[in-house]
């Protein structure tokens, strides 16, 4: 089968197309054709083997990855597909069936043909693709979204409260924006200039224009905020809390669990919730994928059609 793989870290020429042995399922595991698959921030950070705001995490990054050269060749860490061959042991899906999900954890190889997936994983994340959603879609949706999830969660966000996304514009900025909203707050986005009429268009009550509006000037009334980009120090965002307001990161370590998808899948059936996509890119052109999502100016997501 068709791969890309990767030899060494660096910038997107690193990629390349080559052939690989086809996958075969173990007992516990689902074949899948690979339909589609994102190019997320976690992605090219394993591609360059760097991360862009901290020595320490690019250190964590080879530790994990392996170094001097990546350890897993194929990329891609989300997908949506086709059920091809399923191992003995799996009860939940077969041949023929359309899934989504993540390939769990730092496994990776969405980027390839065929990918086998465990049917249930301590924390993982397969489910039947919801069929409203596209393939696109659908394979924008579970990484940017259960992050989303899991922060509004811990932070508790409620109807009525006030919340203030910053960085509204990402893959998980754009989803804690629309998971708010369904939870009932009243949401304030913050984004650049270009992005204020899709934040708004996501459910935003309220767009701040980072790049006109000082920090100063904000209202210092929300219950929650959720800082989803990480560019500022806390304290500088924790100051606009009420008293016993919370604030959560996605510097925070956070979790991926079926139910998350399950969760999120209730909010598309509801209109509530659904992946914006700036761009899709051929699977011939991944390096420009990459490219594109090297430049930290995508909007939601970004995705490669794999057929
Ligand atoms: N903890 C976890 O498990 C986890 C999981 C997923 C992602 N992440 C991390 O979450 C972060 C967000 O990922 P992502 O895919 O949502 O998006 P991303 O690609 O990092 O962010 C894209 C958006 O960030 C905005 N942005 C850039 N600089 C900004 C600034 N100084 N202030 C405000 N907004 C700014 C840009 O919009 P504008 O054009 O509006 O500036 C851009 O649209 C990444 O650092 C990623 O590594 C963490």
């Amino acid at each position: 089968m068709q791969a890309t793989l990767y030899h060494r870290y660096g910038g997107p020429e690193v990629l390349e197309t080559a052939e690989i042995p086809k996958p075969q399922p173990k007992p516990n595991e689902i074949l899948l054709r690979v339909h589609a698959a994102s190019v997320s921030v976690g992605s090219v950070i394993m591609r360059s083997g760097k991360h862009p705001d901290s020595a320490f995490f690019s250190f964590m990054i080879k530790i994990i990855g392996g170094w001097p050269k990546p350890r897993k060749k194929v990329l891609g860490y989300e997908f949506s597909g086709v059920v091809e061959a399923v191992g003995g042991k799996v009860t939940a899906y077969k041949m023929g069936d359309e899934v989504y999900g993540t390939t769990t954890g730092l496994s990776q190889g969405a980027y390839a043909d065929y990918v086998c997936v465990p049917e249930k994983w301590s924390q993982g994340v397969v489910a039947h693709k919801p069929a409203s959603l596209s393939f696109e879609e659908a394979a924008a949706l579970p990484v940017g979204a259960m992050t989303a999830l899991h922060l509004m969660k811990k932070a508790g966000s409620a109807a009525s409260q006030k919340v203030l996304v910053y960085g509204a514009s990402g893959s998980v900025g754009s989803a804690a924006v629309q998971i708010a909203k369904a939870a009932g707050a009243e949401v304030t986005a913050v984004c650049s200039t270009s992005k204020i009429a899709l934040a708004k268009s996501w459910g935003a009550n309220q767009v701040i224009d980072y790049t006109q509006t000082p920090l100063a000037q904000y209202p210092a009334h929300f219950d929650v905020i959720f800082d989803a980009v990480g560019k500022l120090p806390a304290k500088q965002l924790k100051v606009l809390l009420v008293p016993g307001g919370q604030f959560t990161s996605i510097r925070s370590l956070t979790s991926e669990k079926t139910e998350y998808l399950q969760q999120l899948q209730m909010l598309v059936a509801a209109g509530q919730f659904r992946p914006h996509i700036d761009k899709v890119f051929s699977r011939s052109q991944m390096r420009e994928a990459h490219a594109f999502v090297d430049s930290g100016k995508k909007a939601g997501n970004v995705v490669v059609r794999m057929v």
